[in-house]
């Protein structure tokens, strides 16, 4: 193939789509900020955790620097630390059970389901038994809305109860999705949500929000964000961290929070259009009953035996990216292979891992495009 016939490259995440519609309006919003130079706690910080608490429903929302500290506020609010277990799915981007391991708690990895990549909840059920028996306190469980797609809830907040847990969603892919009619944000003790650039909504460089029904953790929270300040600004009154989100990156989620909705519907609409081209071809991924998707991922499973690198290479000579969300479960990893796994092992979670791969998914895939990867998909997995 010469240079001239080389096909266009599609992105993976069109950014830049989103940038131009937006236009005029992110200008203007980052203007503001730049003619009032209130850089930290600018007004434009309470009026989105404002927007952001009406979109959820939750009745407090603290933004903060980046997803991997809402998790980790969370837990250093609860006191989480040694001695503790923290159940969370091993199949996942890694802060999940990064921020369980800064506090000094041991995370514990339990299984996924595998239709829809989130947590399950017998495989929960073991890894709190697990944990018991090395002498740990199970304290709490992180269900992951993994690619998107809202975990199921209610079964693991029925396991967490049970069990004297408390819930802390990672809702960093998924965002915006619902669970049997409420948007995340509002199930278990708490919610987190990361703004990283290629977050359904994300904005121009780190963020991050939580998201609670409980005024006493609110509070704590946002002792937390700032050095663990206490009423006497010089008067710290517990351990904390510079965990602020900046006005800035506030004054651009505001604008992107408003075509939000609009571009959920959009990324649906590709997800439907990917699930009839692709249905017979791959393992294309569905939604569970009562869960609906932000579609972080386009995450398909390649039928037994193809050779993952060879489809991604043929994609690629077509101008298709593709990304392996995740090549490793974070039991398999360096850094966590010596935390503890429940019973039973995580056959799934290593399954997966081993035959996913995830396609080009944003709210701006046109039609051609996305029938342009179908066929290329189609092909490379004949091939
Ligand atoms: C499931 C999950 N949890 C946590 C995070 C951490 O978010 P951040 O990158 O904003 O720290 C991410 C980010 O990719 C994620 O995908």
């Amino acid at each position: 193939m010469n240079q001239l016939s080389r096909p266009q490259a599609i992105p993976f995440i069109d950014v830049a789509a989103q940038r131009q519609r937006l236009g005029k309006s992110l200008d203007e919003a980052v203007a503001r900020v730049l003619g009032h130079c209130q850089f930290i706690n600018g007004p434009e910080v309470t009026a989105l955790e404002d927007a952001l608490a009406a979109f959820s429903g939750a009745r407090h929302v603290v933004t903060c620097s980046s997803g991997t500290d809402a998790l980790l506020m969370v837990l250093m609010a609860k006191g989480v630390g040694p001695g503790d277990a923290v159940l969370c799915p091993s199949f996942t981007f890694c802060a999940t059970g990064e921020a369980v391991a800064l506090t000094g708690a041991t995370p514990v990895f339990v299984d996924v389901d595998a239709a829809s990549f989130n947590i399950d909840s017998a495989s929960l059920k073991r890894g709190i038994a697990t944990a018991r028996k090395l002498g740990l306190k199970p304290r709490a469980v992180i269900p992951v809305d993994l690619f998107g797609q809202s975990a199921d809830h209610d079964a693991i907040e029925a396991v967490a109860s049970e069990e004297g847990l408390f819930v802390l969603d990672d809702a960093a892919q998924g965002f915006g999705a619902s669970y049997k009619g409420r948007r995340l944000g509002a199930f278990g003790f708490a919610t987190a949500t990361s703004f990283f650039p290629a977050k359904p909504l994300g904005c121009f460089g780190d963020g991050g929000a939580i998201f609670t029904d409980d005024d006493e953790l609110a509070h704590t929270l946002r002792s937390i964000r700032v050095h663990g300040q206490g009423s006497d600004k010089y008067d710290n009154v517990r351990l904390g961290l510079t965990a602020r989100l900046d006005t800035m990156q506030a004054a651009v989620l505001i604008e992107k929070l408003k075509i939000f909705e609009d571009e959920i519907a959009a990324r649906n609409k590709a997800a439907e259009r990917y699930a009839s081209g692709l249905g017979n071809a791959v393992t294309v991924p569905r939604l569970a009953a009562g869960c609906t998707s932000v579609w972080a991922q386009y995450t398909i499973r390649l039928p037994r035996g193809t050779d993952r690198d060879g489809f991604a290479a043929a994609l690629k000579v077509q101008g298709i990216p593709t990304a392996i969300y995740y090549p490793k479960s974070m039991h398999q990893q360096t850094a966590y292979r010596d935390f503890p796994v429940t019973e039973g092992g995580l056959p799934v979670s290593e399954s997966l891992s081993s035959d996913v791969i995830s396609l080009p998914m944003h709210a701006y895939l046109d039609e051609a495009v996305q029938d342009r990867i179908i066929a290329a998909v189609r092909g490379a997995v004949q091939a």
